[in-house]
């Protein structure tokens, strides 16, 4: 494997979260594999999970990780070909990701979308700028359109959490948000979960479908209540609209999950990547419950992020 961007196969997918479940047990056991070797997280926008969990996935590895918050600290960089560099842009792209590759073995890149050029945002433009000058492995810590280390932990917990012989329901339910939030979240845990073979419904006000690249074999349902009738696992999310690009539709807190939600899915857990905001995408009742799952999910990304790089490393 030379880059982790996406589902690839449910053979791979299971291979990881086997791999992540074991390294989850026996954190240090491949500590030699990866001395001598030095991975960079590049964040071109802010984190903590990922940020964190990654850098203790390099180091229960032996590898040494150096993170730069090029959004910060790094020069502006230009994105375009052939682009006059006469504004606000200091060093290109091209330039850039050549000489970070020459000092990593790994390179694992935040780019979020732009949420206004739709274009260059399904294209994964600036993510795949990195691919294309870097010259070495890849992996998304978040992507315009992706976040499979994040979808990698959740099917890793929801694999922890699952009942025995049962083919679970999985339900994805948008929740609301004051800010525009991008789609990757969503997009990829379907993406996985579908891939995984899950029983997966996707809930959301009209107006928020979801590109349907990613949706393809989930039912959508618009009635929140209907869709979660005998959910196993609820996964919480806001994304801003697809096809009317980057807005803001409704902000409807009825869509807000509580305790009434549950009335027909009595055992169901709840999940979120985070950061999740209180009280607006996700009651305090449900967080603080015994359905939420959402610090396993969290602990769990370390494991993720060990498994890929191990298996990058070979
Ligand atoms: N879930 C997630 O990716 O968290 P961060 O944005 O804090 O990395």
């Amino acid at each position: 494997m030379k880059y982790f961007t996406q589902f690839e196969s449910r053979a791979i997918a299971e291979q990881l979260i086997e791999k992540a479940l074991f390294y989850k047990a026996n954190p240090r056991i491949d500590h030699a594999k990866g001395a001598g070797k030095r991975i960079g997280c590049i964040f071109l926008n802010p984190s903590l999970r990922t940020r964190a969990s990654t850098q203790i996935a390099a180091l229960n590895l032996g590898m040494e990780p150096i993170v730069m918050n090029m959004d910060k600290e790094g020069w502006a960089l230009e994105m375009k070909e052939g682009a006059v560099m006469n504004k606000g842009t200091v060093e290109h792209i091209k330039d850039a990701a050549a000489v970070l590759g020459s000092y990593f073995d790994i390179l694992a890149i935040r780019a979020f979308p732009s949420l206004t050029n739709k274009q260059e945002d399904i294209e994964d433009f600036i993510f795949n700028q990195f691919i294309k000058y870097s010259g070495v492995p890849v992996i998304s810590l978040e992507s315009a359109i992706r976040h499979p280390l994040q979808s990698l932990a959740d099917m890793m917990t929801i694999g922890e959490h699952a009942p025995k012989n049962k083919r679970i329901k999985v339900v994805l339910t948008w929740a609301p948000h004051i800010k525009a939030i991008p789609h990757a979240v969503a997009n990829s845990f379907a993406e996985w979960a579908i891939g995984c073979g899950h029983d997966l419904t996707i809930t959301h006000p009209d107006g928020y479908q979801l590109d349907p690249m990613f949706t393809k074999g989930a039912h959508i349902e618009l009635d929140q209540h209907k869709a979660l009738e005998d959910a196993d696992f609820v996964y919480v999310k806001n994304w801003s609209a697809f096809n009317d690009y980057g807005k803001i539709i409704t902000t409807d807190n009825s869509w807000m999950l509580t305790e009434k939600h549950f009335k027909h899915a009595k055992s169901a857990k709840v999940m979120h990547c985070l950061p999740v905001r209180r009280n607006l995408e996700l009651s305090d009742e449900i967080l603080d419950g015994k359905r939420s799952i959402v610090q396993e999910q969290a602990n769990n990304r370390i494991y993720a992020a060990q498994s890929v790089i191990s298996h990058i490393l070979g």
